[in-house]
């Protein structure tokens, strides 16, 4: 069911969220907000408030947030149609009677029928494997030591060597030679349907909720008759930078963590030794869409990718993937083996966890990696390395963070504190024409937040300022934009926050209805409730919207600063953001 955008927001204000949240729990007029115990977590003191004017809630305990829609969605545990419904009756608000239109209908009737061809090869080669013609392959996973219950859970298979049988099984149940095709099973060729797979060790790819939507295919043995693995091409149900190997499973482990691995075995052998978080990408290359997958679930990713070069220059990648999305990486050494695979076969699952208890901090690793560009002997190239260690260390933003890190880096390489610091300011000057290094902390070492989670902080405290003074929105415009906020959501949050206040109709509430999703929901609703610091004079609080409009455009310029030359935007965001902090930090703005 799909209602048109004003419908929404008409339902939503027809229903005050006060009297809506009233009609389930107790709530108590406290100041300029109602509150109660959350109806969301056990609690004893009343942590979750709702807001009149805003038309949220958010519970400071469990950090649940929303509108009216979301907490119908999350107390009745509906969906998205279905809290609308109820709101829209609840307020006598007519609903159009949508019915699927037939195009809808028919795609998603096609994309059925090719998850049910894949089911069917699916079981089709798990039955192979436990037929004579599979000995081989079974031969083959025994020698791998892979146990019955992975073997199952993962749904493993043999492809025969005569390609024609699947065939034949298919188009006895039904599937037409163009559906077979279209799922990308087999192929057209001069001698009529053929299928990709032949002679293999067959391996189902599930999406989370369990269903076949690609199969990868190994050679038993080493790689001499044709590649390594072989796998489906991408089709209108197998979209490989979305989904991960293991991530049905993966899921539910409730480890608070989830281990990226390279390969389909790396995936198996981990499952089976009880680290079901493990999950790998599909033959190709990690990216940003199996990020934002894995961030639904948990924001730790534990990376245990070969400890080859090409595994280093993977993991390198996944890091800045991973960075981007706001995620933290660590890296799992797995020396002096190859592979998690290898690893757990010759040292065992305690062994590796306290691997995982030891992962390596994702900036460290990149440091060290990096030293290996530089002898260390020659002096000039020991400059060098520390200069190019001073300009990875510019990339924070935060003082905190960034004095913890050079810390923590003039430790381990042993180059004097003071003297790394300096060197700090003086590229970071030169960078950007603005030095902005504060007093180091004096208590040294200060609680540890990852750089993600300060970037993201100051974007989103300065998204509640302009929520509590959108005034200030007309004396910062021409030095900030959406672009700024580099969390994608927070970014959108921003365009849509910046033309209401231009327009004089701030609608926080109404923001939080541009998104469908219910984690975006709930996230977009804490960037209108975040609690900014208790200030007491007019200068402090001037003083610290200051400091986090500074923070943001720091960032927003060492973000695009990276981009040069791969986004054609950032050049143009280097050379205005550069400007605009110049004049920023000799800038006073005042609150009113
Ligand atoms: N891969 C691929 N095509 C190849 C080689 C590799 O698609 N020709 C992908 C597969 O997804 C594979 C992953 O890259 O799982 C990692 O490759 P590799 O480490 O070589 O394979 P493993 O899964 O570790 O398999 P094995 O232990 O059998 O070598
Ligand atoms: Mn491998």
């Amino acid at each position: 069911m799909y209602y048109p955008e004003e419908l929404i927001e008409e339902i939503r204000q027809k229903n005050d969220i006060v009297d809506v949240i009233s009609g389930y729990v107790g709530l108590q007029k406290k100041g300029g907000n109602y509150v109660c115990c959350c109806p969301f977590h056990s609690e004893k003191t009343p942590s979750f408030s709702v807001n009149r004017n805003r038309q949220i809630y958010k519970c400071f305990g469990c950090g649940e947030g929303g509108n009216v829609v979301t907490f119908v969605m999350k107390y009745e545990n509906c969906t998205f149609p279905e809290a609308i419904k109820q709101l829209a009756d609840k307020a006598g608000v007519a609903l159009p009677e949508v019915e699927y239109s037939e195009d809808a209908k028919r795609r998603e009737t096609r994309r059925q029928r090719l998850l049910e061809v894949n089911k069917e090869a699916a079981k089709f080669y798990f039955y192979q494997l436990r037929t004579p013609h599979g000995a081989k392959a079974k031969e083959y996973l025994d020698k791998r030591q892979l146990s019955d219950e992975v073997r199952k859970n993962f749904g493993l298979g043999y492809a025969p060597v005569r390609g024609e049988e699947l065939l034949a099984y298919l188009r006895q149940k039904g599937f037409s030679d163009d559906l077979i095709r279209d799922v990308g099973l087999a192929k057209m060729s001069e001698r009529g349907t053929t299928t990709q797979f032949w002679n293999r060790v067959m391996f189902p790819i599930q999406d989370i909720n369990h269903r076949v939507i690609g199969f990868g295919g190994r050679i038993m043995g080493d790689a001499d008759s044709g590649p390594k693995y072989l796998n489906s091409p991408e089709t209108e149900i197998f979209d490989k930078s979305r989904n991960l190997y293991g991530m049905n499973y993966a899921r539910s482990a409730r480890t608070g963590n989830i281990i990226l691995c390279e390969g389909y075995m790396d995936v198996i052998s981990m499952h089976q030794a009880g680290f079901t978080q493990a999950v790998a990408s599909l033959g190709t290359a990690f990216t940003p869409g199996q990020a934002g997958l894995i961030k639904k679930y948990t924001r730790d990713v534990l990376l245990a990718y070969d400890s080859d070069g090409a595994g280093v220059k993977a993991a390198l990648r996944a890091i800045r993937i991973l960075r981007d999305a706001g995620m933290s990486g660590k890296i799992i050494d797995m020396s002096p083996y190859k592979d998690p695979d290898e690893f757990m076969k010759n040292m065992g699952k305690e062994a590796f966890q306290d691997r995982i208890n030891h992962a390596e901090n994702s900036f460290m690793f990149e440091i060290r990696i990096l030293e290996r560009d530089f002898d260390m002997n020659d002096p000039e190239e020991k400059t060098n390395f520390h200069n190019a260690i001073a300009k990875k260390l510019c990339e924070f933003s935060e003082d905190v963070e960034r004095e913890n890190y050079i810390e923590a880096v003039a430790e381990k390489y042993h180059i004097g504190f003071d003297n790394l610091r300096k060197l700090v300011v003086n590229t970071a000057a030169k960078a950007g024409g603005y030095a902005v290094v504060p007093e180091r902390p004096k208590s040294g070492i200060q609680k540890k937040n990852t750089p993600e989670e300060n970037v993201k902080k100051a974007q989103r405290l300065l998204l509640t300022w302009l929520t509590d003074y959108p005034q200030l929105y007309h004396k910062i415009k021409s030095y900030i934009t959406p672009a700024d906020f580099t969390i994608e959501l927070y970014s959108k949050v921003a365009e849509r926050m910046f033309s209401d206040i231009v327009n004089n109709s701030l609608n926080p509430a109404g923001i939080i209805n541009m998104f469908a999703d219910e984690k975006e929901q709930s996230e977009a609703a804490s960037l209108f409730t975040t609690k900014l610091p208790e200030l007491e004079s007019e200068q402090e609080k001037e003083k610290a919207f200051h400091d986090i409009l500074l923070s943001v455009k720091r960032n927003s310029f060492n973000y695009y600063s990276e981009r040069l030359g791969v986004d054609l935007s950032a050049m143009s965001q280097v050379i205005e953001g550069k400007k605009a902090l110049e004049e920023l930090s000799k800038m006073h703005i005042s609150l009113n």
